[in-house]
């Protein structure tokens, strides 16, 4: 069963039948100003804040037939009535002859033919812009002339999105719209809550001559709202009644008559939805784009954006899905998680607290470094400043307000309110940045720590550096009574929420990863005595590991309080959990036995042909000592589920021991893009990574769901680019260091690294995993395997000889 295809060549993903399992989406713009659409049309979208400013109603709850955000009706005249549809299907569901949703590269375009009347519309916002573009191409493909009117559809949410949902006397009685006419028949339709009015409005406006228009929903849908979007009352009527709502559930809605369109005849009404401060300041830029140049050429804008975004790295394997992953889709959806972190999708609601995390960004930012470093750094900056003097960090926060908080640490009392992961995963994140910019400079920017004074004046401030540091030092201080890391409220895995003093081993493992990296920093800027004091941390972290840790077949996930492990041969439930397993590799605290007898654990007891399952067997019923991963049934989620995020690091580990095939094979096993053509027992769109996939013990097994918004996406992208492929960024160049399957014979990857391109080719004439025997670099050989930054804006032609000897 497929409801789509490829199209590698357009770098789109086309859905044929909207009947989709489960509505697919896109990205559309940025944090700044977006959201997403899905692929019958509905759209969320926000300015800055999916809490505080949202500008659609999107209820994802509500069945897929539902209008959500946004629709558009096609009316034909025919004699004395009508004939309505919607292009996009939903919410009219009419039988169609063609539907097509291009899910492209910041766009979406839905292309649909009912009635003799083929309609192309294409979605976007245009780079730097605040407003929604809907590009209507209508054309009559019946043989004969046909009276056309076009009426495209908002609906406003109250811009504070909880509210909206908390309050249905307050909301309705803040919401307000009004009408901007103009003498040629152009309207603008102005929204805003009565608080916003002289401050920030929402319009909806379009190219063409609306004859009449509507902003209550009661009207539109009539006999209050016994009417239906399906079957809006209003539209049996000639005109829209014009009203501007005084409050209520308002919308925007403008009626366009197209006249009689010729057989082959095509006519194009573009709209626009956006905010600003008021209707003065939005005019010009809103006459600007409804030029159709003006369109066209930031749709050329957005398509240069890509085509740029997407050059840095480009491949060339011997398989077809996972090229189409990593040079389109996979960092396409490495950008969306830096937009949005888990913050507003299909499933991430956007309500309430859950705002940036910053565990969670700072995995982001590991895979954007090569197309947008300033972008990622930017956001660096944010994830410094939630960080607190005693090094930990606050666990998320208001990217516009920078408040942050403690997250779900909070709604357990006689836990501590602190995760022991957060402030670890930024030293990585900042390494990276500087090792793939080489701005070291960057070291010594100052910036706040988190505390503040009574008048929100920070406390204190420190160098990046000094960030990084106090990081390590936190967690070398807050151990517990095997000198593991205390566990905090939780690590990496939210869910397990054990009592004050319990150990995690992740934390344990990840501080090591945390270490090398500043080891290396600290020999980097020559400081000699640090690094060799981080030395000595680490080997004092990699004792208490190894001596305490091993559970004789694989690595202990926890120290409960009372000293008993978790993740254990001698627990009944969650006796191996994933992540310490390839943690440790990573960490290189696994001795090279231990390593290869926890990686083959966890091919033996959590491989599965959906992906590796996160932890076996899964807790069967609520046990309140060990918190949140009980409440899930065995399977689903952290509780024996294929939680997704966790396999890119087996990935990791496999090919750092040299293990190209399974690298590879756990590769290909959970990329979406294979999974097109049987896609109805995973349901959620084949061009991205899911965050979870219910896992053996659950009778649904396969089923995914949380798609787009995972650290599956920037791991994935950094286990296959640099880890399986092998192209990895240094302090002095690009280091290769491939791990691929043995069958294959060759692959290419162009690089663009600190302003030249290194279009390397990497040849495997024995057919090895790994093992680099030659490279060289614009004919001349190279000792070793690191390609030094070349910086001179130059392709260089990198060859590379894999093969003992
Ligand atoms: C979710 C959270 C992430 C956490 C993971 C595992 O994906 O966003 O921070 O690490 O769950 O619990």
């Amino acid at each position: 069963m497929q409801y789509g295809y490829f199209d590698d060549q357009n770098r789109e993903y086309v859905v044929t039948d909207p009947r989709t399992p489960v509505k697919w989406i896109n990205y559309l713009g940025t944090l700044a100003f977006g959201g997403f659409v899905d692929h019958t049309g509905g759209s969320l979208i926000c300015k800055g804040d999916p809490g505080h400013n949202r500008i659609t109603k999107y209820i994802p709850q509500m069945p897929s037939s539902d209008f959500k955000g946004e629709t558009l009706y096609v009316r034909l005249r025919q004699g004395t009535g009508f004939r309505l549809f919607s292009p996009y299907f939903v919410p009219t569901l009419d039988p169609y002859d063609l539907y097509q949703c291009h899910v492209g590269l910041g766009y979406t375009r839905i292309i649909s033919e009912f009635h003799g009347i083929r309609t192309a519309v294409t979605i976007f916002i245009p780079p730097g812009e605040e407003r929604v573009i809907r590009d209507i191409r209508v054309t009559n493909i019946s043989g004969s002339p046909v009276e056309v009117d076009l009426v495209p559809v908002v609906e406003y949410t109250h811009p504070d999105a909880l509210k909206q949902f908390t309050n249905a006397d307050w909301v309705p009685q803040t919401m307000q719209s009004r009408v901007f006419g103009e003498e040629n028949g152009l309207k603008v339709l102005i929204q805003y809550p009565f608080m916003f009015r002289d401050t920030r409005i929402n319009y909806f406006t379009s190219n063409h001559p609306a004859s009449s228009f509507e902003t209550d929903r009661r009207h539109f849908l009539g006999e209050n709202e016994y009417g239906t979007w399906a079957h809006p009352l209003s539209l049996e009527q000639p005109e829209l009644s014009d009203y501007e709502a005084l409050r209520g559930d308002n919308i925007a809605a403008l009626l366009h008559h197209l006249g009689a369109l010729l057989p082959g005849e095509t006519r194009r009404v573009i709209t626009q939805l956006g905010q600003a401060q008021s209707l003065e300041t939005a005019l010009p830029g809103v006459r600007r784009f409804r030029q159709e140049e003006v369109v066209d050429q930031a749709f050329g804008n957005l398509a240069r954006f890509w085509d740029d975004y997407l050059s840095r790295l480009q491949v060339q394997t011997p398989d077809a899905d996972m090229d189409r992953m990593l040079n389109i889709h996979n960092p396409r959806q490495c950008y969306a998680t830096m937009n949005w972190s888990r913050y507003l999708s299909l499933y991430q609601l956007g309500l309430g607290s859950r705002e940036l995390g910053v565990r969670d960004s700072s995995q982001d930012v590991l895979a954007v470094l090569p197309a947008v470093p300033g972008e990622a750094k930017a956001l660096l900056r944010k994830l410094l400043q939630v960080q607190k003097r005693d090094g930990s960090a606050m666990h998320q926060f208001n990217p516009l307000t920078m408040v942050g908080s403690e997250g779900d640490s909070l709604e357990r009392e006689d836990r501590p309110h602190y995760y022991s992961d957060d402030h670890l995963w930024t030293v990585l994140a900042v390494t990276a940045y500087l090792k793939e910019t080489g701005d070291l400079a960057f070291l010594d920017e100052l910036l706040s720590y988190y505390e503040k004074d009574r008048a929100g004046q920070p406390l204190e401030p420190g160098t990046v550096l000094d960030h990084l540091k106090r990081a390590v030092a936190f967690t070398r201080r807050d151990v517990g009574a095997h000198g593991l890391p205390l566990a905090g409220f939780a690590d990496w895995n939210d869910t397990v929420n054990l009592p004050r003093g319990a150990e995690s081993l992740l934390t344990a493992n990840l501080y090591g990863r945390a270490l090398l990296e500043m080891i290396e920093l600290a020999e980097r800027l020559g400081d000699s005595a640090a690094a060799q004091a981080y030395r000595a941390d680490y080997a004092e972290m990699k004792q208490r590991v190894n001596d305490h840790g091993w559970d004789g077949e694989w690595y202990i996930r926890y120290f409960d309080a009372d000293g008993s492990p978790l993740g254990s041969r001698t627990n009944t439930a969650g006796r191996i959990y994933v992540e310490v397993q390839a943690w440790s590799v990573l960490s290189g605290f696994a001795t090279p036995e231990r390593a290869h007898m926890a990686l083959d654990s966890v091919r033996r007891i959590l491989n599965s042909r959906h992906g590796i399952i996160l932890s076996a067997p899964g807790y069967k019923g609520y046990d309140p000592a060990r918190g949140g991963v009980t409440t899930y049934p065995p399977g689903a989620k952290e509780n024996g589920g294929i939680f997704l995020h966790t396999n890119p690091w087996v990935i990791i580990a496999e090919a750092m021991l040299g293990n190209g095939d399974r690298a590879f094979e756990y590769y290909n096993q959970i990329n979406p893009a294979g999974r097109n053509n049987r896609i109805e027992e995973f349901e959620c769109e084949p061009y991205v990574y899911p965050q979870n996939i219910l896992g053996r013990e659950h009778p649904q097994f396969g089923l995914a769901r949380n798609s787009w918004l995972t650290g599956t996406a920037s791991w994935m992208y950094t286990a296959a680019t640099q880890h399986i492929l092998g192209i990895q960024p240094t302090y002095d160049g690009l280091r290769i260091a491939p791990c691929i399957p043995k069958d294959w014979d060759r692959f290419q990857v162009a690089r663009a690294f600190r302003g030249a391109i290194y279009a390397i080719t990497v040849e495997n004439p024995v057919h090895v995993c790994h093992g680099v025997r030659l490279i060289s670099a614009d004919g001349r050989t190279i000792a070793g395997n690191l390609v030094p930054a070349f910086a001179d804006g130059q392709v260089h032609q990198v060859e590379v000889l894999l093969g003992g000897g």
